[in-house]
């Protein structure tokens, strides 16, 4: 390695182009060599490389045109092969001898993928981490194969680019007067690229794609592979970077949410994923993300499910559903008993029990703190726990307002409290359900206080899921009609004395025993409304109809709220 006039040290590749190349943390410690993409240079992975460094020998370099590296004379300098010979001149300088980790995002990852199925780094690569470039051979089969015509065109809209960056003169325009870099900098919240960068780079375009996509001669790799999948991606939709199985049998496919510059938005969920991968490639334990990502593996398998409830009802029962799909389930209710009962129906020895009353703020904190310590961050949050009360406005105390207050409004709004926060920082997306009920668009003259907790959450859902959606976080709203379980048995009945109130008990639990809708169908109402990613669920024929005549005829259901149906 020789030092450029401005220090940093640069490397020269086999036709005599001098690139600059920069080193981080322990040389000892397992190797991770990033290649940046266009119209980067290797800045674009500062985040990464110092959350990396820590525990890795972090090697970046700009690919040639771009930052400090020399650009070759011609177009044909930017061919894929002579890519590959700049990445293995960088691997006999920094890493002789040693296999390295791979990580590449955009153009870095497209050149990356040609240099891993190359001959010419056999047993000198360890893993390799791609996000948001696929290999231009893969491309082509998968336009081909056309699995989903849906996706084929989607994809097409969104390289309308490379066509242009294809036409001769108007794109080195559009960069030179500044338009290009002012564009893209608003659009991806990104800095201005450097416009000799982002003009060299468009030979990258120019020398490789046509003949690539025309006549594609995908290559396999053995390596383990993950791919990271941008959600928001604007040109490089997450089917096409994925749908790579055949050539990748050991592949992993993880998908982040976010845009197209996730190395620069979310630089340590990128790290964190590095991280896994090396340390599980270099012997460690497999972290359960990266089981997951595997393909093949249950969309449920190994999830975390946090179910608040969860000793009766419905929450037993939709902790029982994730957990035969595969879930791992922390299962929480006021009355530990309960809870552990629903432990051991679940019976897959990693589940847990927790004594929790939602309404209480401290309790749902310390509650979160203990999951994600003893579990992790939860993949899906069902803020399930409530209680039933009935009768008029008038008989209801202020007691009562605040007993179903807290446990049915506080009890979701300390769970979102609690675990949004953990999810959007976590950075892998999730979704939180919250029971709502049918009752938050069906008015009734005798359900005031259950159905003012139940609109409330109706609407914080609706507000929650518009503040989460770009961190990939779904919310739900849960409404179901009549379903027959405890709630009957437990509900306050206002304004009645002792034995009124338990007649009345019985008098609703025959009722809905009658009508037999079963939380099992509900809870599978509620795995079908996470996998869908539903704004809001109503669950039960009766709660359909509801919900089409709330907006169809409100005029007909405030008439019948006059009713008075007590039994
Ligand atoms: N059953 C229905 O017809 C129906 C209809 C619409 C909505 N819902 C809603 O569904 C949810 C579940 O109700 P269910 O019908 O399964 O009732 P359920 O009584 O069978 O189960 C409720 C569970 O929540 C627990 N719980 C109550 N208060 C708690 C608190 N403060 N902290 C922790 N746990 C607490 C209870 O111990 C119980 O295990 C509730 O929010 C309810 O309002 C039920």
């Amino acid at each position: 390695m020789s030092n450029k006039r401005d220090g940093s040290p640069t490397v020269t590749s086999p036709d005599g182009v001098r690139l600059a190349v920069q080193t981080t943390g322990d040389p000892a410690a397992p190797a991770v060599v990033a290649v940046h993409g266009y119209p980067d240079d290797h800045t674009v992975w500062d985040g990464v490389v110092a959350d990396l460094a820590v525990d890795h020998h972090v090697i970046t370099y700009d690919v040639r045109g771009a930052g400090g590296s020399e650009a070759p004379r011609d177009r044909s300098g930017y061919r894929l092969d002579h890519l590959t010979e700049d990445l293995v001149a960088v691997l006999d300088e920094v890493a002789p001898g040693r296999k390295v980790h791979l990580l590449a995002h955009d153009w870095g990852a497209i050149q990356t993928w040609h240099s891993v199925t190359d001959p010419r780094l056999a047993g000198r690569v360890a893993s390799y981490t791609s996000i948001s470039g696929p290999d231009l051979d893969h491309i082509g089969a998968w336009f081909r194969r056309r699995s989903s015509l849906r996706d084929v065109l989607r994809q097409a809209r969104a390289s309308w680019y490379t066509v242009l960056f294809r036409t001769p003169r108007l794109p080195e325009l559009i960069w030179r007067s500044g338009l290009g870099a002012r564009l893209v900098s608003a659009m991806e919240g990104v800095p201005r690229a450097v416009t000799r960068d982002a003009v060299n780079g468009l030979e990258l375009y120019r020398a490789n794609i046509a003949e690539r996509i025309a006549d594609p001669q995908p290559r396999r790799t053995d390596l383990p592979v993950q791919v990271l999948a941008p959600t928001r991606d604007r040109y490089v939709t997450p089917p096409m970077q994925t749908g790579i199985g055949e050539f990748v049998p050991d592949l992993r496919v993880r998908h982040i949410p976010g845009g197209h510059w996730v190395p620069r938005s979310r630089p340590d969920v990128i790290a964190r994923a590095v991280r896994e991968l090396v340390t599980h490639v270099e012997g460690g334990t497999e972290a359960p993300a990266l089981r997951r990502a595997r393909a093949g593996t249950g969309r449920w398998t190994d999830r975390l499910v946090v179910v608040t409830g969860a000793g009766s009802g419905i929450g037993r029962a939709t902790a029982l559903a994730f957990a035969r799909r595969g879930a791992e389930i922390v299962v929480a209710d006021r009355d530990l008993d309960t809870a552990q009962r629903t432990v051991d129906l679940i019976g897959d020895g990693r589940s847990t029990a927790h004594q929790v009353d939602v309404s209480d703020g401290g309790a749902m904190e310390e509650f979160a703190k203990l999951v994600v310590t003893e579990h992790g961050v939860p993949d899906v949050v069902i803020n399930n726990a409530g209680i039933g009360m009935a009768g008029s406005f008038a008989d209801t105390t202020l007691a009562d307002w605040q007993r179903i207050v807290d446990v049915n409004l506080w009890g979701v709004i300390h769970g979102c409290r609690q675990f949004a926060p953990l999810m959007k920082e976590h950075g892998e997306g999730g979704h939180i359900v919250n029971v709502a009920s049918a009752a938050a668009y069906l008015p009734q003259r005798t359900l005031s206080a259950y159905a003012t907790t139940k609109s409330a959450v109706l609407t914080l859902s609706e507000c929650l899921r518009a503040e989460l959606g770009d961190d990939g976080i779904g919310v739900t709203a849960l409404c179901p009609g009549f379903v027959h379980t405890n709630i009957t048995a437990t509900t306050r009945f206002v304004g009645t004395d002792a034995a009124t109130e338990q007649q009345r008990q019985k008098a609703t639990t025959a009722a809905y025993a009658k009508r037999n809708y079963t939380p099992e169908r509900v809870a599978e109402a509620v795995v079908r409304a996470v996998e869908k990613d539903v704004a809001l669920a109503p669950v039960t024929p009766e709660a359909h109809v509801g919900l089409a005549l709330s907006r169809l005829t409100p005029g007909l259901l405030r008439a019948v709220a006059r009713k008075d149906v007590s039994l």
